[in-house]
């Protein structure tokens, strides 16, 4: 298996780019160099390296307007890893928009603390949150994109493909935040993706567009409504809830709509046997992944949770440790 630090001794700042003071709203916000510089820093921190403490003295404000595990603990841990110190804050007590807006409690936030991580209903107010903070501000997902997921998942499927240009990546789901964030990140870093999903659940045209002029000549990239010819050679199978956050009235009739497409042992099946399984998690056992698979021999769902952590230790270690920090040691 490739190790994939291939940056080794060169400063970050030399490679002519930098993530320091940046916000990260998007995956389509970073380069290719940037997001593998992430993912270089995440694998050197997972081999043991010590980044050393970039938000001494620092607080980051936390805002969860959705319910979290991973994404809050993840980050609670990173922050506390790097010398800083975390608040989170839910939605009873912030109120985004029915207490006070949005630009004011950002403003706020940005007298007390030195950068905002934020899980919004919608993806408008991290945008307003954004431009009213001078401190970075990283989403936490959004109705539109959940980049740190995808750094993490992109650390994931390296580590078990050996490389992201040329690997091939199945998607299957609903074509809404995290498959937005796939399409990004798989435009810029060379990755063949297929998007399976029901009629009416497509990504959105202007995420399509927005990708195609992001995406190097020759990686593949198709929508399908169809999981079999579109697995026959994929090296990762990636699954998602049918039901996201917020949109729990629509559940039966998404339950429906998806059936065909839960990955089982027959699905799995279609792809060849070294296939490995990706969900970004909760899952919702039973529908859009089984017990069969999730807790099988070709999941390797629960070493990509793992991975948020150090691809957000990463980030935050770049984003705040300031243009000489080194990208690898
Ligand atoms: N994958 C993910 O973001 O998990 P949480 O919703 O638990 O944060
Ligand atoms: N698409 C899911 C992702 C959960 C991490 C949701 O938005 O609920």
């Amino acid at each position: 298996m490739e190790r994939a630090i291939d940056v080794a001794v060169q400063p970050y700042e030399s490679m002519g780019h930098s993530l320091a003071g940046r916000d990260l709203l998007s995956i389509a916000d970073l380069t290719t160099d940037e997001i593998i510089a992430v993912l270089d820093l995440a694998d050197a921190a997972k081999s043991g390296r010590d980044l050393g403490s970039p938000l001494a003295g620092r607080s980051l404000a936390l805002i969860f307007q959705r319910p979290s595990n991973r994404t809050r603990v993840s980050f609670e841990v990173a922050i506390h890893r790097l010398g800083g110190h975390p608040i989170a804050l839910f939605n009873p007590e912030v109120q985004l928009g029915e207490r006070e807006s949005a630009a004011d409690i950002s403003r706020i936030l940005d007298r007390y603390a030195d950068g905002i991580v934020a899980r919004l209903v919608s993806h408008r107010d991290l945008v307003t949150i954004a431009g009213a903070a001078s401190s970075p501000v990283i989403n936490a997902l959004t109705d539109a994109e959940h980049p740190c997921q995808v750094l993490a998942d992109c650390m994931t499927v390296r580590t078990v493909t050996g490389r992201l240009a040329g690997s091939t990546v199945a998607y299957i789901g609903d074509g809404n935040n995290v498959c937005t964030s796939w399409i990004y990140a798989a435009a810029l870093l060379g990755v063949n993706l297929r998007v399976i999903c029901p009629p009416g659940y497509e990504p959105l045209a202007a995420v399509i567009e927005r990708a195609a002029r992001l995406r190097a000549p020759g990686t593949g990239f198709e929508v399908t409504h169809e999981a079999g010819p579109a697995l026959r050679d994929t090296e990762i199978i990636y699954t998602d809830v049918w039901t996201s956050m917020g949109q729990e009235t629509e559940q039966q009739r998404r339950r429906e709509d998806f059936a065909y497409l839960q990955v089982n042992d027959g699905l799995v099946g279609l792809a060849p046997p070294r296939v490995r399984v990706m969900h970004c998690l909760p899952a919702h056992r039973g529908e859009e992944i089984t017990d069969a698979v999730i807790d099988g021999p070709q999941s390797v769902v629960f070493d990509q949770a793992e991975n948020r952590l150090w691809v957000q230790q990463a980030l935050l270690a770049l984003i705040y440790a300031g243009d000489g920090y080194e990208a690898a040691a």
